[in-house]
C-alpha cells in the first residue's frame, strides 16, 4: 500500500483533538510515548470486553482465547524482530524492567569485584541505574563509555573503553535525549571479540528501523511496546536461549514455576521461567495488534517519510533566531534536542503547550548527558510516523512566538 500521512494521520484518534479551546492537537513526543492506532486500542478493549479471563491456567473457552491471543502475540514479536526462537521472546513491563532482569539475574550470577560493566555516557537512566545497582551488590565497576560533542559515540572510543575486565556492554541503539545512532553492530562485534555479552537498548531504536536481532547478533535486546504505537506497561526482553537458560529466575510466582515444594521449587521452561504471575494480558494482546498494524503498512515508506520530517525539522529550526541543536551525529533519528538562548526550555514548553503543541522538557531522564553539555535540560521535539511538515511548521512557528515573549 502506498504511503499517505492523511491516511495514516485517520488511524490515530488521539491526534484529531483540540487541547486547548480552538488548539488542535500538534503532537511532537512520541518519543516520549507514541499515540496508539484504533486498531490497538480496539485489541486492548476487546480482551476486557470478551476474551476476559487469566492465561495459561484455565480451560474455559474464555481462557483459552486470551492464552491463544497472548501466544499469538508472542509468535508476531518473534518474527518483527527476526528471533530465532518463541521462547527468546520473555514479556516485561518494558525497557526497563527487561534490563534490570539481566542485570539482576545475568549480572548478580556472573559479576563480581575487578569486572566492569559499560554504558553509555548518554544513555537513559533505566540502562545506568539498573547496572548501577548490581555493580554495588557485586563489587563490580561502572564505566560510562564517552560521546563526544556532536552527541555521537563513536567505534574507537567504545573501543578504548574495552578490556579484558569488561564483562557486559549495554547501550542505546538511538540516544533518546539526542536522537544520535549508535554503530552498534561494529560495537557488538567488538564486545564479543572481547569475551563480553551485550545488550542493546532499543526503545527509540525499534521504532525508526528494522530490526534483526540475529543479523545485529546482541545477546539481549529490549524494547517497550508504547513507544512503537501499544500499550503502556508492556514491553520486551529478548535474550539468546542458551543465555536466558542459562540464567536463574528473578521474580518468584505463578507461571515461573515448574514444581513447588518448601525445600525448593523447580522452574518453568522458557519463556515463562522470567514471567511470573497474571502477565498484562491486555497490553501483549495491545502489542501484538501495534506489529500487525505496522506489518500492514509499507513500513520502509513510512520511515523514509519520517527521516524527511525530520530533515525538514532540522532545517526549519535553524530559521529560530538563539536555537541550538543539540545532537548533531552523522546519523540521528527522529529527535530534535535543543536550547533557546535566554529561554527556559520548560517556558517555553508551557508555552508552546498553550498553542496545542506537545513537546518534552527538561533532562529526559538522561542527566549525565546534560552535564556533559553543561545543562539542566533541553527542549525535545519527536516524531513519529504520523507527523508532518505542518507539524514542524507550527512548531517553528510556536517557538518564535515564545523567544519573542520570553526575551521582551
Ligand atoms: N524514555 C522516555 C523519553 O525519552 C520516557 O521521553
Amino acid at each position: 500500500m502506498a504511503f499517505s500521512l492523511a491516511s495514516i494521520r485517520s488511524d490515530f484518534p488521539a491526534l484529531h483533538q483540540e487541547v486547548h479551546p480552538g488548539k488542535k492537537l500538534v503532537y511532537l513526543d512520541s518519543a516520549a510515548t507514541a499515540l496508539k492506532p484504533q486498531s490497538v486500542i480496539d485489541a486492548v478493549v476487546s480482551i476486557y470486553a470478551q476474551d476476559c479471563a487469566n492465561v495459561h491456567r484455565g480451560v474455559h473457552a474464555l481462557s483459552q482465547r486470551a492464552t491463544a491471543r497472548v501466544e499469538a502475540a508472542r509468535d508476531l514479536v518473534q518474527h518483527f524482530i527476526g528471533a530465532e526462537a518463541r521462547e527468546e521472546v520473555v514479556f516485561t513491563r518494558g525497557t526497563t524492567d527487561a534490563i534490570n532482569l539481566v542485570a539482576q539475574t545475568w549480572g548478580r550470577a556472573n559479576l563480581k569485584a575487578g569486572d566492569e560493566v559499560l554504558v553509555a555516557e548518554l544513555d537513559h537512566h533505566s540502562n545506568i541505574v539498573s547496572w548501577q545497582l548490581v555493580c554495588e551488590a557485586t563489587g563490580a565497576t561502572l564505566k560510562p563509555i564517552p560521546m563526544n560533542d556532536r552527541g555521537e559515540v563513536t567505534v574507537e572510543a567504545f573501543e578504548a573503553c574495552l578490556s579484558d575486565k569488561t564483562k557486559v556492554c549495554a547501550f542505546p541503539q538511538v540516544s533518546n535525549s539526542l536522537g544520535t545512532l549508535l554503530p552498534i553492530r561494529q560495537m557488538i562485534e567488538l564486545a564479543h571479540s572481547r569475551g563480553a555479552i551485550t545488550l542493546v537498548d532499543g526503545a527509540q531504536g525499534i521504532v525508526h528501523s528494522r530490526v534483526n536481532v540475529q543479523e545485529l547478533g546482541a545477546d539481549f535486546y529490549t524494547f517497550s511496546a508504547h513507544k512503537l504505537y501499544g500499550p503502556t506497561g508492556i514491553g520486551v526482553l529478548y535474550g539468546k536461549r542458551a543465555l536466558l537458560e542459562a540464567m536463574p529466575p528473578w521474580q518468584g510466582g505463578g507461571d515461573m514455576i515448574d514444581r513447588v515444594r518448601f525445600e525448593g521449587s523447580t522452574y518453568n521452561d522458557l519463556p515463562f521461567k522470567f514471567e511470573a504471575g497474571t502477565p498484562h494480558i491486555a497490553g501483549v494482546v495491545g502489542l501484538g495488534a501495534a506489529i500487525e498494524y505496522l506489518n500492514a503498512l509499507d513500513l520502509d515508506a513510512a520511515l523514509q517519510h519520517e527521516a524527511d520530517v525530520h530533515a525538514y525539522a532540522i532545517e526549519a529550526l535553524e530559521t529560530v533566531d538563539g536555537l541550538t541543536l543539540l545532537g548533531k551525529g552523522a546519523r540521528q533519528a527522529s529527535v530534535l534536542s535543543f536550547v533557546l538562548e535566554g529561554v527556559h526550555p520548560t517556558d517555553a514548553g508551557s508555552l508552546l503547550d498553550a498553542r496545542g503543541i506537545a513537546i518534552r522538557t527538561g533532562h529526559h531522564c538522561a542527566q549525565p548527558v546534560m552535564d556533559h553539555f553543561g545543562i539542566t535540560g533541553t527542549a525535545r521535539a519527536s516524531l513519529a510516523i504520523y507527523s508532518g511538515r505542518d507539524d514542524i511548521d507550527a512548531l517553528v512557528d510556536g517557538l518564535k512566538r515564545a523567544c519573542r515573549m520570553l526575551r521582551r
